[in-house]
C-alpha cells in the first residue's frame, strides 16, 4: 500500500511537469515576424526530444583574487563529480524552487566565451573589466564544475552569467538585469586570441561567429557590416557595449539590447523587448528558456535557411530541469527597497498621474502588457495586446534582428531603482539621462550604449516627461524609485 501511495505520488509530481516541445504550443510560441514570410521555424518535437537532457552535476563558487579560502583550490580538485539535479528527489514546492535556483547557475558552457579561468584569477583583468565582487568575494556570474575527478573546469553562460546584478554595496541580486560587463571582456579576448592565433584567423572566426546575427532577406541589413570589420573594429564593437546589455543569441553586435530584469516575470504577457514570445502559461517561459540557450540555432526562416549555424545542440535542459527553473524565476524577488516614499515621491506620483504615464505604465505592474509598433512597421495581421500610440523609438532592433516584430513592448517600471540602462537598447545610463530633454538632440551622446562605431548620436522617442522642470523631474524620479 505504502509503495503503491508512494509511486501515485510520483506519477502525480511527473504529471504536472509541462512538455516543453509540445509541438502545437511550439508552432504557437511566437508572434509572426515582421515580415512573416521570415518567422522562424523551430526544430520539430521528435528531433528535439533526440537531444540528449543535459546532466548538472555540482558546481562551487568562483572567488575573486585573494578572496578565496585557505586551501579551497586543492579541495576542488579532492572532490568527486556529483549530479546535483535529480528529478526523482524532488517533492515539494520549495524543493522544485531550490532545483531551479541549481538550474539557473549551472553553466551551459566549459569554453572561454566571456573570461577563462586564468582571467579569473588575476586582479589586472577585475580591474581592466570593472568585473563586480560580491560582498563574500564571490563572482556569481560563473561557477567551478567538476565533471571528472581532479579537473576543476571554469564553467559559464548559466542564466546566471546574464541575469545577476550586484548592486553597488555587493549584494547579489539573481535573476535582476546583469552587470557583469560581458561584451567587454570578449573584446578583450578577442584582442589577445588576435595576438596569439594572428589577426586572420581570429577574424575568420569572429566573423563566422558574427553571421548567425544576419538576416540575408532584409535589403540592407546592418548586420552585414560585419562582414569588412577589421578585428580592431570589432574589439571596439564589443567595448562599447556597457554592463546591463549584451549581443546574445538571435540579437545582434551591431544592435545589442538592455538584458532584462526577470524578477516579476511570470506577470508578463509578452518576453523580449520586442515581445516576441507570448507567455500563455509556464510552459512558454520553459520553451523561452530551452530555444534561447540551446535551440535556436536550429531555427530556419523561410527557404533562407540555417546559412552559418551548427548542427543540433549537444544538450538541451530536461523537461523538469525547466520546470523547476521556471518555478524559480516566478520565486524570485526583488532586493529591500531604500527609497521610502517623502514628500518629493508624493509629488512625482501626481506628477506621474498628471503626464498620464499610466496608461503605458499601469499600476500595479507599472506597465499595460501592450506592444506599440515601431515607427515605419505596417503590421500585416491583427495580434491581441497592441496599442497604436507610436512614441518613435529607435525602430532597428525590433526590425533588423532575428527578434523582429516590428513591436516594442511596454516595460514595467518596477525595480528601476537597482537597474539600468535604460530603454530597449540600453542607451540611457540613469533615470536622469532617460528624462533629460537634451537627449533627443543630434548632437548628444549617450551615457549608456552609443552604437558599434561609439559615433550614434542622441535617444529618440519616448518624449514623455522631457518637459518636466528641473525640479519636477527629480520628483518623478524620486517617485520612480519607490517602486
Ligand atoms: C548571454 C547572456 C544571457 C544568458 C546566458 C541568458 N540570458 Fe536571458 N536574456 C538576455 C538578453 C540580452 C535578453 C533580452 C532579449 C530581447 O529582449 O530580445 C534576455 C531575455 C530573457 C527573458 C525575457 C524577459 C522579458 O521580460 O522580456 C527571459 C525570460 C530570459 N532571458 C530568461 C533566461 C534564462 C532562464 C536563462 C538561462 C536558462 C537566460 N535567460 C540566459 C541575456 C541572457
Ligand atoms: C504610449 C505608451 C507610453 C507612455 C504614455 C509612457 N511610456 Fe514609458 N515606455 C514605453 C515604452 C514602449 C518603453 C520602452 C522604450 C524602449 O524600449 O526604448 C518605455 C520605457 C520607459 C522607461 C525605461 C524603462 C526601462 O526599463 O528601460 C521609463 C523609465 C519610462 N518609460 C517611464 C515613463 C514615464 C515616467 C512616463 C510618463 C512621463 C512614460 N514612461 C510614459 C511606453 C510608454
Amino acid at each position: 500500500m505504502k509503495v503503491l501511495t508512494a509511486l501515485l505520488a510520483l506519477a502525480a509530481a511527473r504529471a504536472q511537469v509541462p512538455t516543453t516541445w509540445a509541438q502545437a504550443e511550439v508552432d504557437t510560441l511566437e508572434l509572426p515576424a515582421a515580415n512573416p514570410a521570415y518567422s522562424a521555424i523551430h526544430l520539430d518535437q521528435a528531433a528535439y526530444y533526440r537531444i540528449p537532457e543535459r546532466v548538472i552535476y555540482r558546481t562551487y563558487p568562483v572567488y575573486a583574487p585573494g578572496r578565496e579560502p585557505a586551501g579551497y583550490r586543492e579541495w576542488l580538485q579532492s572532490r568527486e563529480p556529483e549530479i546535483a539535479f535529480d528529478a526523482s528527489k524532488v517533492k515539494s514546492k520549495e524543493q522544485w524552487v531550490r532545483a531551479g535556483e541549481t538550474v539557473f547557475n549551472t553553466p551551459t558552457s566549459f569554453q572561454a566565451v566571456f573570461f577563462t579561468a586564468d582571467n579569473l584569477r588575476d586582479p589586472e583583468f577585475f580591474r581592466r573589466t570593472g568585473m563586480p565582487i560580491a560582498t563574500d568575494g564571490t563572482v556569481p556570474f560563473a561557477r567551478w564544475t567538476v565533471r571528472r575527478k581532479g579537473e576543476v573546469e571554469l564553467g559559464s553562460m548559466g542564466c546566471n552569467t546574464c541575469h545577476t546584478r550586484v548592486l553597488a554595496e555587493g549584494t547579489v541580486v539573481p535573476g535582476a538585469q546583469g552587470n557583469n560587463p560581458g561584451d567587454r571582456q570578449g573584446a578583450l579576448l578577442l584582442a589577445s586570441a588576435a595576438t596569439m592565433l594572428g589577426q586572420e584567423q581570429a577574424l575568420a572566426r569572429v566573423r563566422k561567429f558574427a553571421r548567425q546575427f544576419q538576416m540575408p532577406w532584409l535589403q540592407d541589413d546592418c548586420n552585414r557590416v560585419t562582414e569588412t570589420m577589421t578585428i580592431a573594429d570589432f574589439v571596439k564593437a564589443g567595448e562599447e557595449i556597457p554592463p546591463g546589455v549584451t549581443a546574445r543569441a538571435n540579437t545582434s553586435m551591431i544592435l545589442p539590447p538592455q538584458i532584462p530584469d526577470l524578477i516579476g516575470v511570470r506577470q508578463r504577457r509578452f518576453l523580449d523587448h520586442t515581445g516576441l514570445i507570448r507567455q500563455r502559461g509556464i510552459g512558454d517561459l520553459m520553451r523561452y528558456s530551452s530555444l534561447a540557450q540551446d535551440l535556436f540555432s536550429q531555427d530556419r526562416y523561410g527557404s533562407n535557411s540555417t546559412a552559418g549555424r551548427a548542427g543540433p545542440p549537444s544538450a538541451r535542459y530536461s523537461d523538469p530541469q525547466l520546470y523547476s527553473l521556471a518555478l524559480y524565476l516566478y520565486s524570485l524577488q526583488p532586493p529591500k527597497n531604500p527609497h521610502r516614499s517623502d514628500a518629493s515621491a508624493v509629488r512625482g506620483q501626481a506628477i506621474f498621474r498628471r503626464e498620464k504615464c499610466a496608461t503605458c505604465h499601469t499600476p500595479p505592474l507599472y506597465t499595460n502588457n501592450r506592444l506599440i509598433p515601431a515607427d515605419g512597421f505596417h503590421p500585416s495581421a491583427e495580434i491581441a495586446g497592441v496599442l497604436r500610440a507610436p512614441i518613435g523609438v529607435d525602430a532597428r532592433y525590433t526590425l533588423e534582428t532575428h527578434k523582429n516584430t516590428g513591436y516594442y513592448k511596454v516595460p514595467s517600471l518596477k525595480g528601476v531603482w537597482y537597474r539600468g540602462p535604460f530603454g530597449h537598447n540600453g542607451s540611457a545610463a540613469t533615470l536622469e539621462d532617460w528624462f533629460d530633454p537634451s537627449r533627443i538632440r543630434p548632437d548628444y551622446v549617450p551615457t549608456g550604449y552609443k552604437g558599434y562605431d561609439g559615433k550614434t548620436r542622441s535617444i529618440p522617442g519616448h518624449l514623455f516627461g522631457l518637459t518636466l522642470s528641473g525640479p519636477e523631474r527629480e520628483d518623478l524620479i524620486a517617485f520612480l524609485n519607490t517602486l
